[in-house]
């Protein structure tokens, strides 16, 4: 049995922790029965766990204890082209991959509110999570009960991601956040993020730069992303729609037309490449399709 899940972005600057959006990149996982479990990897992560603490394993045997069903061991080999902890939800295709991999080997009749509810035990956050499963841009409210609401992000746009070459975990990046905000500041970002749904609904882009301004994550992690409004700047002098972190980080994303995208890549390259950060670009496109059998 093979699954491929999708890589996600979240946040879109002023939705933090609402939007996320499945992306045409993909973490592959291929299970096949053995005596134990044990993991081979391929790709991005090759330092992952490969024994019973690899997490796709550890959630499978979660999944399988709520589920009710006795664990199979397998050999999983892990195609990762997510890169880890970079703001990717490179945890989230693992967390996803080892739902589906107990549903789909012990053919379960579990429905998604089941299934996230095991998810959320190993990550807290849905706006990973859900695009994860089910594809598309997702808006996502976190009330105890499954609720969100899944569009279509328009096909026209592209999004560039310039990956740095280090790691930044969600757990770091989420620590320099204050906990209390202003009114004001609430205010702000209530106004870009129902901003950025309706200009991507009704294909007005030149409003994405202001829909993507944040006031509640952004201004804080930036300081732990060397460049970070350096590359914003080369970003948007480039031609892009809107630029901002992708996730907790430290990736930078760009929303840009078709035609834009390899001069705002290297725009961003170049911006980081001043501060002495080396980064991967990543060209990619929105997915409708979550989590599927390859
Ligand atoms: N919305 C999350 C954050 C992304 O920015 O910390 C990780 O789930």
């Amino acid at each position: 049995m093979k699954l491929k899940v999708p890589a996600t972005t979240t946040n879109f600057g002023s939705g933090f922790d609402t939007f996320g959006l499945a992306l045409n990149l993909y973490n592959t996982f291929i299970f096949e029965e053995g005596d134990a479990f044990g993991v081979e990897i391929e790709g991005e992560g090759k330092d992952l766990p490969k024994d019973e603490n690899n997490l796709v394993v550890k959630v499978y045997k979660r999944a399988c204890e709520v589920f009710g069903v006795s664990p199979k061991p397998f050999k999983l080999k892990q195609v990762n082209r997510v890169p880890t902890a970079r703001g990717l939800g490179s945890s989230a295709t693992a967390i996803v991959g080892g739902i589906e991999a107990c549903v789909k080997l012990h053919s379960l009749d579990v429905g998604l509110e089941d299934k996230i509810r095991v998810a959320f035990e190993f990550e807290p956050h849905p706006d990973n999570l859900l695009p994860a499963f089910v594809g598309g841009f997702v808006i996502c409210v976190q009330n105890g009960k499954l609720t969100f609401n899944k569009l279509t992000f328009p096909s026209d746009l592209s999004l560039v991601f310039a990956v740095p070459d280090f790691e930044l975990s969600t757990e770091e990046a989420r620590s320099v956040i204050k906990r209390e905000v202003s009114l004001k500041d609430a205010i702000f970002n209530i106004q870009r993020a129902s901003l950025f749904v309706s200009a991507i609904l009704t294909g007005r882009y030149e409003l994405l730069k202001t829909a993507v301004e944040d006031k509640l994550h952004q201004p804080h992690r930036a300081g732990l992303i060397k460049g970070f409004n350096r590359v914003l700047e080369a970003g948007y002098s480039a031609g892009s729609y809107a630029v901002f972190l992708s996730g907790a980080g430290p990736t930078i994303c760009a929303i840009t037309p078709e035609d834009k995208k390899d001069r705002v890549g290297n725009a961003m390259r170049e911006a980081f490449g001043e501060e002495e950060v080396k980064v991967d670009l990543l060209y990619l496109k929105a997915v409708e399709e979550g989590v599927s059998e390859a």
